[in-house]
C-alpha cells in the first residue's frame, strides 16, 4: 500500500473576472472549486494510474467531508482524522489581470486528534510506501515529519519526502528512499545559484552522504535527474511543447516515479513514468488524466 499525508487539505476556490479592484464588490465570470494539497495530488494521479492509495491527514467540518467525498470518487482510500473544531480550510484564488491568492491557515489540531493521525502510521508494514509531501501547517508541532519517520524507522517502509528547507534535512538521518528537490530548493538548501549539471550534483551527492536514498532533482522544462542509491545517475527530459500549468508536476513525478518502481525496481522505468506524468501536468489545465499520462509515456 502506498500511504500519503496531507496535513492541511484545501479547497481552492478559484474564481475568475477581468479585473479585481479592492474596497468594491467584485463579480466573477467564471469559478470553480478543485480539492488541493500535495499528498492528494500524489494520490490522484497514483489512481489514474491504476494503483489504490490511502490518504491520511486532517479533514473537519463540512469541507472536510466533500474532500473526503471527491477522494473517494477518485478511488482513493481515505483515513483522515476528523478533528472536532473548525472547518478544512478554502483557499481563495483570484485570477484577475494579475493572480492573487488568500490562503487559510486551517483548523486547530488538539494533542489527541495529532497522537491518533501519529497512530494510523502503525498500518504500514513490510515493502509499503509513505509520501511525507508539502510544508508543515502552524496547527501541528514543528517537528511533524521526524514524529512520522521515527515511527516508520527499521520497518522496512519506502519513505518519500518532498520538502524544502530545514524540513528535509531533518528528514535525511532517517534514511528516506527518495527526495525531490526542485532547482530552487535544492539552491537554497546549498545558498548557491545552481548554473551546471556539476553543480546540481555536488549538491545532490552531498544530500545522499547525509542520508537520502536517491534524490531526483526536477528542473522544470529541463527535466529531471535521479541521483540513485546504486550510483549510477539517470537523466530526462522533456516531450516538447508548451506548458498550460506545472503547479503539482512535481506531485505528478513522485507519483509517476512510485508507480514505475512499484511495477519494476527499475530506475530507468520509474524515472520514464515519472516524466510522463509530470509533462502530463505541464500540458493540462489541472492536474493530467490517465489518457493524456499514456500518451507522454508513448512519446518518452
Ligand atoms: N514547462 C514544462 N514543460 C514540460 N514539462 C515540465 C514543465 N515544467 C515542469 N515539467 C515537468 O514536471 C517536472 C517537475 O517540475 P518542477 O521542477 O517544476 O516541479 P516542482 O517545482 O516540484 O512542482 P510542484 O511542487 O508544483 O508540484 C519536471 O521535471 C518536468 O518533467
Ligand atoms: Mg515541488
Amino acid at each position: 500500500m502506498i500511504y500519503t499525508l496531507t496535513l492541511n487539505p484545501s479547497i481552492d476556490y478559484v474564481v475568475h473576472m477581468d479585473a479585481f479592484i479592492s474596497g468594491i464588490t467584485n463579480r466573477t465570470a467564471a469559478e470553480e472549486y478543485y480539492v488541493g494539497g500535495k499528498g492528494i495530488n500524489v494520490s490522484c494521479i497514483l489512481s489514474r494510474l491504476g494503483h489504490t492509495s490511502t490518504a491520511l491527514g486532517f479533514t473537519a467540518g463540512f469541507t472536510g467531508r466533500e474532500i473526503e467525498n471527491v477522494l473517494r470518487q477518485w478511488g482513493i482510500h481515505t483515513d483522515f482524522v476528523r478533528l472536532k473544531e473548525g472547518i478544512s480550510r478554502i483557499n481563495v484564488k483570484v485570477k484577475a489581470e494579475c493572480e492573487s491568492e488568500i490562503n487559510a491557515q486551517g483548523p486547530p489540531v488538539s494533542r489527541e486528534e495529532w497522537e491518533q493521525l501519529l497512530q494510523k502510521t502503525d498500518n504500514a508494514v513490510n515493502g509499503d510506501t509513505f509520501v511525507l509531501a508539502g510544508s508543515i501547517p502552524p496547527t501541528v508541532v514543528r517537528n511533524a515529519y521526524e514524529c512520522f519517520l521515527q515511527r516508520l524507522h527499521n520497518r522496512n517502509v519506502r519513505v518519500v519526502v518532498d520538502a524544502a528547507g530545514q524540513l528535509l534535512m531533518d528528514c535525511l538521518a532517517y534514511r528516506p528512499f527518495l527526495i525531490k528537490p526542485n532547482r530552487q530548493e535544492l539552491s537554497e538548501l546549498f545558498g548557491t545559484t545552481l548554473i551546471d549539471l556539476s553543480d546540481i550534483q555536488r549538491c545532490a551527492l552531498t544530500l545522499r552522504q547525509k542520508g537520502a536514498r536517491n534524490v531526483l532533482v526536477s528542473l522544470g522544462a529541463e527535466g529531471a535527474v535521479l541521483f540513485a542509491e546504486n550510483g549510477k545517475v539517470y537523466h530526462s527530459g522533456v516531450v516538447p511543447g508548451k506548458a498550460k500549468n506545472t503547479v503539482g508536476a512535481g506531485d505528478s513525478m513522485v507519483a509517476g516515479f512510485l508507480s514505475g518502481y512499484e511495477q519494476q525496481e527499475d530506475y530507468a522505468y520509474a524515472l520514464k513514468w515519472g516524466t510522463a506524468c509530470a509533462n502530463a501536468t505541464a500540458f493540462s489545465s489541472g492536474l493530467a488524466e490517465k489518457q493524456t499520462i499514456w500518451e507522454m509515456f508513448g512519446r518518452l
